[in-house]
C-alpha cells in the first residue's frame, strides 16, 4: 500500500490529510475557517518554499510580535493593519447602502470615556497647533438630519501625537470630545489642524516595514464613531487631502469620499467670534449614516 493510501503525510496530500483529520471539529465555522487556511497557507509554503532558517525567521517574527503585545499596544493589529487585513475585514462588515458615509480603521487611540460637551467646545487643551473650526450635519440617507446622534472625535495633536503616547505632557483628553446634536442634526467644535503620524513603529511591524522599503505615516486624520438609536454606529474619519502621504497610507484607511476640505480663512471678525487669534482653517464635513438592516425599506 502506498503512503497516501494509508492517508501518511506527503507533499502532494497534505492540505487533504490535515484538513480530514480536522473533520470532527464540532464547530462548522471552524472547521470551514481551518480548511480554508490549511488550503491557503500549504499552497503559499509550496510556492514559496522557504528554508528552514527562513521559517525559523518566520516563527522568531510572530513570537515577538505576541511578546510586544500588552494592555497598551497590540502589534498583531498594526500588522492586520500594515498587511491591509483591518481595512478588508471592515470593508466585508460594512457594507453601506449608497449614499451612507463610508467607514474605515478604529486605530488602537479611541478612550471609552471621553467628556461629553457643549456644542462649539475647543478640544484642543493645550493651545498648541493652528486654529480650525469645523462643522457640518448628521443626516439619514434621505437627507433628513438625524437628532441626538452622538459623535465621538479624537485626533493626534500638531506634533502628530495622541494624548494617550504623551501622558504628564498632554492633558488628559487633550484632542478628544463627545458631542450630540440637537433637532438640525448640526455639529461643530473648535480643534487644531491635525498632521501626519507615524503608526508605533519601534517593534517588529516596524522593522517590516522598513524591510520591504515602506513609510510608517497616516495622513492626517479625525477619527469619528457616530452612534444614534435606529443606525448602524460608524466608524470614520476624515482627512486632509493636501497631505504628503494621503496617496500612501501605511494602513490603507483612506477613501476617497472621506477627504474633506480644509480651507484656510484669514477674517479677523469671524476669528474673534471663535476666540481665535488670528487666520484658522476651516472644515465643513456632513455625516451620513444607515439605518440599521431591520429598519431598512
Ligand atoms: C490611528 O489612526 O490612530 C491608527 C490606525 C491604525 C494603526 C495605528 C494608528
Ligand atoms: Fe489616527
Amino acid at each position: 500500500m502506498e503512503a497516501h493510501e494509508r492517508g501518511f503525510f506527503t507533499e502532494e496530500n497534505s492540505v487533504e490529510v490535515v484538513t480530514d483529520r480536522n473533520r470532527n471539529a464540532k464547530d462548522e465555522r471552524l472547521k470551514q475557517v481551518m480548511e480554508v487556511i490549511t488550503r491557503k497557507l500549504h499552497e503559499a509554503v509550496k510556492e514559496i518554499e522557504p528554508t528552514q532558517e527562513e521559517w525559523f525567521q518566520a516563527v522568531m517574527f510572530l513570537t515577538k510580535t505576541g511578546h510586544l503585545c500588552n494592555e497598551w499596544r497590540q502589534e498583531f493589529i498594526l500588522l492586520s493593519d500594515v498587511l491591509g487585513v483591518s481595512m478588508l475585514v471592515d470593508a466585508i462588515n460594512n457594507r453601506k447602502p449608497s449614499g451612507a458615509s463610508e467607514s474605515t480603521v478604529l486605530g488602537p487611540f479611541h478612550v471609552a470615556d471621553a467628556p461629553e460637551l457643549p456644542m462649539g467646545s475647543n478640544i484642543c487643551l493645550d493651545q498648541k497647533g493652528e486654529d480650525m473650526v469645523i462643522h457640518g450635519r448628521i443626516l439619514d440617507t434621505e437627507g433628513k438630519p438625524v437628532a441626538n446622534a452622538v459623535l465621538d472625535v479624537w485626533q493626534a495633536n500638531d506634533e502628530g501625537f495622541y494624548d494617550v503616547q504623551q501622558k504628564g505632557i498632554q492633558p488628559d483628553f487633550n484632542l478628544r470630545g463627545v458631542f450630540r446634536t440637537g433637532p438640525d442634526g448640526g455639529y461643530w467644535f473648535r480643534a487644531v489642524k491635525p498632521k501626519y503620524y507615524p503608526i508605533p513603529d519601534d517593534g517588529t511591524v516596524g522593522k517590516m516595514l522598513t524591510a520591504l522599503g515602506r513609510h510608517p505615516y497616516r495622513p492626517a486624520h479625525l477619527h469619528f464613531i457616530l452612534k444614534a438609536d435606529g443606525f448602524e454606529t460608524l466608524t470614520t474619519h476624515i482627512f486632509d487631502p493636501d497631505d504628503p502621504y494621503i496617496n500612501s497610507d501605511a494602513v490603507f484607511g483612506v477613501k476617497e469620499s472621506l477627504l474633506a476640505e480644509f480651507d484656510k480663512v484669514d477674517d479677523a471678525k469671524r476669528a474673534a467670534e471663535l476666540e481665535f487669534a488670528g487666520p484658522f482653517w476651516e472644515v465643513e464635513y456632513d455625516f451620513v449614516l444607515a439605518r440599521t438592516k431591520g429598519a431598512r425599506g
